[in-house]
């Protein structure tokens, strides 16, 4: 294990996309942002500079931060933001994950481009638990783009309590290809040889919409979800929601074929109103091993090859998510064991779902009958505090910060997916639910369809948790857990809370700390879906977690 030193420069870089330049908010001036490597085992060291006019962070998605939660990064959670003219540096080690995770900003929406991948090979030493891509890995990150300054973008819903404007483009590594206007240079391209495997990293970091991505003519055999190896398993197209990462394998075709084939991913929702529809392409191309063949003719521009496209499900196909994650089954090996809690001893039941606040004067704003959107769990839409809550903690200095009353149960129990409740308001509020040192957990997920059934892609900080259960419509607490998986289930940091159904996870609660957990769609972040574990010390020196570091942003 070695130390793995990066400096990260924030700073406004113009970028030019759909024919039409903006300024945003880049990493060493890169969109998508520089990637991480790393080896398991590895000890990193980030100095994040800030040199953009915004208060920020970076958090490091799906990363344990084993006692080292001072580095977790999501703003007034773990820290202080990092201020202009400001920073920090991040030190964490990587243990027990290897694969693919992500970097990106934590406040409003600079993720939008503040973002980047993290390569996390095995230790020295180590291979793949199958055969080893030998053409090559590439990451693949998912982006979205809009023509507005995104900060723009998500103040003005926030005013107005409406939804906000909609994405203009996705992106692949940062090009939106040409199905897009004046977009065709804008195209990535994935150059492969005959015969060869490759391992594409896949990263969803766009902000609002989960994905379904297939290339045309090729399988996808998946290999690990979320920085974990699961069984291998191979579909013509995946689903990948806000926050998930995995590794796939594709085998090019053994001899050369004179065509190119789009790579294509496009939302997946069910919400009946406004959402961008549109369809990022990138270009897989072989290269032709007799340089006098078609594809030199085709560079050459004296002859085109044809194209194809891959069918992908219908946008609100959700039996095609639910087939594609029931596959999903961690690799339970001698090697990689899945230590699944069998026993548990705290158990909750959270709803997540969209809700109303009251307007100020009333019928005037722009969310549902007149009223502002929110979201919630168990009813409570969280506020975040102007102070960090794991400094508070640590400093023992709770009071008038957070309140540690986070509902077990939501507080009006009602058919979740039948008809809504009359009262769609939801309460604020900034309750953390606190959890002793090792404990084992059973958290229920429940979709609500207030304001119309959806998927929730649902992440938490600080854990790897199980998937051992999940199903349509209400949660039933006598027959449901009879079926639960607590032998190979997957094991990952952000799972969908199915439309109009349930999940059940399972978590060792090893890591002490001030724990993040919210949709990963940022506009429902944005409108209250989050909350946080406290997870207290335990009582030995190294079940305890560490005094901050110095340089620890103030607020
Ligand atoms: Cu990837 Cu709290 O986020």
């Amino acid at each position: 294990a070695v130390t793995r030193q990066y400096q990260f420069d924030v700073q406004t870089t113009s970028v030019t996309r759909l024919c039409s330049t903006k300024s945003v908010v880049t990493v060493n001036g890169q969109y998508p942002g520089p990637t991480l490597f790393a080896r398991e085992g590895d000890h990193v060291e980030v100095t994040v500079v800030n040199h953009s006019p915004y208060n920020m962070s970076i958090h490091w998605h799906g990363i344990r931060q084993l006692l080292s939660g001072w580095a977790d990064g999501p703003s007034y959670v773990t820290q202080c933001p990092i201020q202009p003219g400001g920073s920090y540096v991040y030190r964490f080690t990587i243990a027990g994950q290897r694969g693919t995770l992500w970097w990106h900003a934590h406040i409003s929406w600079l993720r939008a481009t503040v973002h980047g991948p993290m390569v996390i090979l095995p230790p020295a030493g180590v291979g793949y638990p199958f055969p080893a891509p030998d053409g090559g890995e590439v990451p693949i990150v998912f982006g979205e783009w809009w023509r507005n300054d995104t900060e723009a973008v998500i103040s003005q819903a926030l005013q107005t309590g409406g939804g906000p404007n909609i994405s203009d483009a996705y992106t692949l590594n940062g090009l939106p290809g040409p199905l897009y206007n004046c977009s065709a240079q804008d195209t990535f391209k994935l150059k492969v040889k005959p015969g060869k495997t490759y391992m594409l990293r896949l990263i969803n970091a766009a902000l609002n919409d989960e994905l379904f991505f297939s290339v045309a003519n090729h399988t996808l055999t998946v290999v690990d979800v979320d920085a974990l190896y699961v069984k291998p398993f191979t579909v013509e197209t995946l689903i990948i929601a806000p926050g998930q990462t995995s590794n796939v394998l594709l085998t090019a075709k053994p001899a050369y074929p004179a065509a190119s084939y789009y790579m294509l991913a496009r939302p997946y929702t069910t919400t009946q109103g406004t959402f961008d529809n549109t369809t990022v392409a990138g270009v897989l191309e072989y290269e032709d091993p007799c340089p006098t063949g078609a594809a030199a003719a085709a560079a050459a521009g004296s002859k085109s090859v044809p194209v194809f496209s891959p069918t992908l499900p219908q946008i609100n196909d959700t039996s095609a998510v639910s087939n594609f994650t029931a596959k999903l089954r961690s690799l339970a090996s001698t090697e990689y064991p899945a230590a699944v809690p069998q026993e548990v001893d705290h158990r909750f039941f959270f709803t997540v779902g969209l809700g109303t606040h009251p307007c100020a004067v009333n019928g005037t704003c722009q969310g549902p009958n007149g009223s502002r959107f929110a979201a919630a769990i168990n009813n409570v839409s969280f506020v975040l505090p102007t102070t960090a809550l794991l400094q508070s903690h640590f400093a023992g200095a709770s009071r008038g910060v957070y309140a540690s009353d986070f509902p077990y149960y939501p507080l009006r129990p009602f058919n979740y997916t039948g008809a809504p409740p009359n009262n769609t308001n939801v309460m604020n509020g900034t309750k953390v639910l606190v959890l002793p040192y090792g404990a084992d957990v059973e958290l229920v997920m429940q979709d609500t369809s207030i304001l119309g059934a959806e998927s929730h892609p649902l992440h938490l900080h600080g854990f790897n948790f199980f998937v051992v259960g999940q199903g349509f419509g209400n949660f039933d607490p006598a027959s449901d857990p009879a079926k639960f998986n607590l032998f190979d289930p997957v094991e990952r940091n952000t799972v969908g809370v199915p439309a109009g159904g349930w999940v059940a996870i399972r978590f060792h609660a090893d890591n002490p700390g001030v724990w993040f957990m919210h949709c990963h769609l940022e506009v429902h972040m944005s409108w209250g879906l989050k909350m946080a574990w406290l997870v207290l010390d335990g009582s030995r020196p190294d079940q305890k977690l560490p005094p901050p570091p110095l340089d620890l942003p103030k607020c």
